[in-house]
């Protein structure tokens, strides 16, 4: 099997070629996006490898069937990125890693929690001029606070577990969730509008969808708490960004702590330090003191990266010697 890797890196490469030598296959290392622009690309092989940020709508898609791609391996667990509708109408199948490393996801969002909290990321700097003033670090105790999970999957739950251990009265909210897990980890699960009201930090762990796309606008940033934290380190769609920046402009929202952006494809995974940002909104959450962002790296420990790659190797070569592989996306995620 000859598989186009879309949007590869150098990390990418070593933990791929190192899972790769128990199962023999081709790679075609792509430092490009898969995007309407670079789909050509796609001739040549039998599968692609893509991430978060390859764009897999209707052209994508023709061209890949056009060129008798049949699968579809995302090396992340994520699948918005794809048009699910087409790629089975097209017979594309699409293989995700479900699980790779929640703890990863989890322990990041601790550290933006924690960074906006008790401001590090300035302590560092001003330290490092021989500014020792604590004037403007002041935190918050943690224990005794409420945090609100919205979305007890694999993530929300590691991440739940981590804030019992800082003994953090948690609620939750996802309207499918397992009752017996969520038991077993001992914390309440409340409606949506509960969570917001009573949160002091609120974070975000459920995928996004046509339901949960810009669930955080205007209206529910209202019901929560004066001062309140934002994490989101899901996807950035999950946010209307503006609405997040009025209210941070207007001191409703205290912090806002993102790993994920709406708009990150054309920026996240690349060095732009030499060029002119030309998204405004990004610009406008960097200018805020209390608004921490990091570039999608919620997923990036040695760990993960190690399952990433054993589960995305294991899916393309099931598919290839089967014709299936049990990481196939099922048609409820999409219908
Ligand atoms: P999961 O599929 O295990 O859990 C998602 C949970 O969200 C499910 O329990 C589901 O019932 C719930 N949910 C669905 N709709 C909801 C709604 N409207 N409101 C509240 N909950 C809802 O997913 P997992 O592995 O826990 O991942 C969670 C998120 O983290 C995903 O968006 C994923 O893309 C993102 N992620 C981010 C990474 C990063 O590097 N920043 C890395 C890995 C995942």
């Amino acid at each position: 099997m000859y598989v186009a890797v879309f949007g590869s890196k150098p990390y990418d490469v070593e933990y791929l070629d190192r899972a790769n030598r128990q199962y023999g296959l081709k790679f075609n290392y792509l430092k490009a996006q898969l995007n309407e622009e670079t789909r050509e690309l796609v001739r040549g092989h039998d599968a692609v490898c893509v991430f978060v940020n390859d764009k897999l709508d209707q052209l994508v898609l023709e061209t890949m069937a056009d060129a008798g791609i049949r699968l579809i391996a995302l090396r992340c667990a994520g699948f918005n990125n794809v048009n699910l509708r087409l790629a089975d109408k097209l017979d594309i199948k699409v293989a995700r890693v479900p699980a790779y490393s929640p703890e990863a996801v989890a322990e990041h969002t601790l550290a933006l929690i924690l960074t906006l909290n008790r401001k590090t990321h300035k302590a560092w700097n001003r330290i490092r001029e021989n500014n020792f003033s604590l004037n403007g670090l002041l935190g918050f105790n943690m224990i005794g606070k409420t945090v609100g999970v919205v979305g007890l999957g694999r993530v929300g739950i590691a991440t739940a577990k981590l804030l019992k251990g800082f003994n953090m009265n948690v609620l939750a909210y996802d309207p499918f969730s397992d009752e017996l897990a969520v038991k077993a980890v001992g914390i309440k699960t409340v409606p949506l509008q509960e969570l917001y009201h009573n949160a002091d930090i609120i974070t975000l762990h459920c995928p996004l969808t046509d339901d949960t796309f810009h669930m955080i606008d205007a209206e529910s940033l209202e019901s929560m708490k004066p001062g309140a934290m934002l994490i989101n380190t899901s996807r950035g769609g999950l946010i209307d960004t503006q609405a997040v920046i009025c209210s941070l402009k207007a001191g409703h929202l205290g912090y806002l702590g993102v790993d994920v952006y709406e708009q990150e494809s054309d920026l996240f995974f690349e060095d732009m330090s030499e060029q002119i940002i030309q998204d405004e909104m990004i610009q406008s959450l960097q200018s805020l003191h209390n608004v921490l962002i990091t570039g999608h790296q919620g997923f990036f420990t040695r760990e993960a990266l190690t399952a990433i790659a054993e589960t995305t190797l294991a899916n393309l070569y099931e598919f290839d010697q089967t014709g299936t592989c049990k990481n196939l996306l099922a048609k409820n995620c999409f219908l």
